[in-house]
């Protein structure tokens, strides 16, 4: 994956985590502008585990809106407590779907996504303000490990800077 982030071949999941948080650190470390830095952060991840679809939704009112993403097109609104990501919302809480079809009123854009793991992001306050979706075209394919290096980019994310 060009230049910014590199990723040996062969390391396990984990590792792969390991190898890439400290670099999505310091490949936001210098920039303010937040549109900039999601758009890397999510690419980042996109890239280096081959997701299905990566990406945000905001919170806006009642809605969550479609933010910046790597992947197929998407919805672009969902209605509060909708789907996997306006159940994590209403919930605040990390949502792992390990079947999208076994999970009521899951939202299919795409007729690919098999699995789904959805984190809130959150403000100073604690109040949700956007959720950062990740889709696999794999059934059940979001473990420990995936959770809680996920929610460590949700640290991430929160910390950015232009919210
Ligand atoms: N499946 C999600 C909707 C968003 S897309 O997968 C990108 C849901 O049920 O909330």
């Amino acid at each position: 994956m060009g230049g910014l982030i590199s990723i040996r071949e062969g390391l396990g999941k984990r590792e792969r985590y390991e190898t890439l948080l400290p670099q999505v650190r310091a490949l936001v470390a210098d920039e303010s502008d937040l549109t900039a830095n999601l758009g890397n952060i999510l690419s980042a991840l996109h890239m280096t585990f081959r997701f299905h679809w990566t990406g945000l939704y905001r919170v806006v009112g009642d809605e969550l809106v479609l933010g910046p993403f790597q992947g197929p097109v998407a919805c672009t609104r969902i209605a509060r407590g909708r789907g996997v990501c306006g159940t994590a919302w209403v919930e605040k809480r990390m949502i792992n779907v390990p079947d999208v079809e076994a999970f009521p009123g899951h939202i299919a854009c795409s007729a690919l996504s098999r699995s789904e793991l959805v984190t809130p992001i959150r403000d100073e306050r604690g109040a949700v303000r956007a959720v950062l979706d990740i889709d696999s075209e794999l059934p059940d394919f979001f473990d420990a490990v995936d959770e809680s290096m996920l929610a460590e980019v949700v640290r991430i994310i929160e910390n950015l800077r232009g919210w």
